[in-house]
């Protein structure tokens, strides 16, 4: 599969991530106010994908000239719960004084390593889904999208499914749906699919029931930002599901390159939310499913408490609050 999100010919160019998966087509991304809609509709998301077009942005920014560090913080402040589009947007912005090439370069060196990191963090947390769960093959349940799509390539959570799968060594996946953007619906099937990996997709709301009975031997997340004692902010349900499988004797395993780490905040609650436009739910592909002007709380992430949390695994391993 291509990248998620790459350089070519002056322009970020990224797979539409609202148009999967009835259709796959790129998008162009040619100007910084461009770039920031995209981040912001979430046709590029995910936590260490953010991360590129962070720092793509920055690149972009620099080759188009004008005010560069204001670019930056419109870039950097598209979303606000990723700690990695902030990260990938400074880490270019420190280049700017080399001039563009050097900043196109330090973005380009992120790509490759987001990659790298990802693959490297998914094995490690598969040795130890492997130590955690006697079951052979194994049911994995799977929430939101952290496959190649939320990241430049491979994934992070689901790159552990695709290792594990390549040994034969998965059953099936359980696929929450994830409301209300559907990611796990849309995006993480599709991948699943493309893969030949047996899943069936779920009801987020069926993912305690699942585990209830007796159908899951792992719970794989991906993650948002990971705070310095462990507590990790992800998609809005993660809590939910740290909390079943806590009570199921369920591992619950979180994966991410160590891009998704924020050393600067103690803890969870630092982190901020972000809470998303009330359409997400107050309309189903454009048709109103609830009352005209019903108030809603539509936080887009949670944050687990890392004592809910059987381990978080990045490129260096299992990491240690
Ligand atoms: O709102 P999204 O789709 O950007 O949320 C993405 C998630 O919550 C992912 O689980 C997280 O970014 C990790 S992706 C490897």
């Amino acid at each position: 599969m291509r990248r998620t999100i790459d350089w070519a010919d002056g322009a970020v160019v990224i797979i539409d991530q609202t148009a999967l998966p009835g259709e796959y087509r790129l998008l162009e991304l040619r100007t910084v106010g461009e770039l920031v809609d995209a981040i912001k509709r979430l046709a590029v998301r995910g936590a260490p994908a953010l991360g590129a077009a962070g720092a793509l942005g920055v690149a972009l920014a620099a080759r188009l000239g004008g005010d560069v560090a204001a670019d930056a913080e419109l870039i950097a402040h598209a979303r606000p719960t990723a700690v990695n589009l902030a990260w990938g947007a400074r880490r270019a912005l420190a280049k700017l004084d080399q001039g563009p090439d050097a900043v196109l370069a330090e973005a380009r060196a992120l790509l490759t390593e987001d990659e790298e990191l990802n693959k490297t963090a998914s094995a490690h947390a598969a040795e130890i889904v492997l130590a955690e769960c006697p079951r052979r093959p194994l049911r994995l349940l799977s929430h939101c999208n952290a496959g190649h799509l939320a990241t430049v390539g491979w994934g992070s959570a689901l790159g552990v499914v695709w290792h594990l799968h390549e040994r034969g060594l998965v059953e099936e996946v359980l696929v929450d749906e994830t409301r209300p953007l559907l990611q796990g619906a849309r995006l993480t099937a599709w991948e699943l699919a493309q893969a030949g990996v047996p899943h069936r997709v779920q009801p987020d709301s069926a993912a305690a029931a699942a585990m209830a009975r007796g159908m899951v031997d792992c719970v794989l997340v991906g993650a948002d930002r990971i705070a310095a004692n462990g507590d990790v902010a992800n998609k809005i349900g993660t809590y939910g599901l740290a909390l079943a499988a806590r009570h199921h004797g369920v591992p619950f395993v979180v994966v991410a390159p160590s891009s998704t780490v924020d050393e600067r905040l103690a803890d969870g609650t630092g982190i901020t939310i972000e809470e998303r436009d009330a359409r997400e739910l107050t309309e189903y592909a454009g048709v109103p499913v609830a009352p005209p002007g019903t108030e809603v709380f539509n936080p887009a992430f949670d944050v687990t408490p890392f004592g809910l949390i059987t381990a978080v695994v990045t490129e260096r391993g299992r990491l240690a609050p």
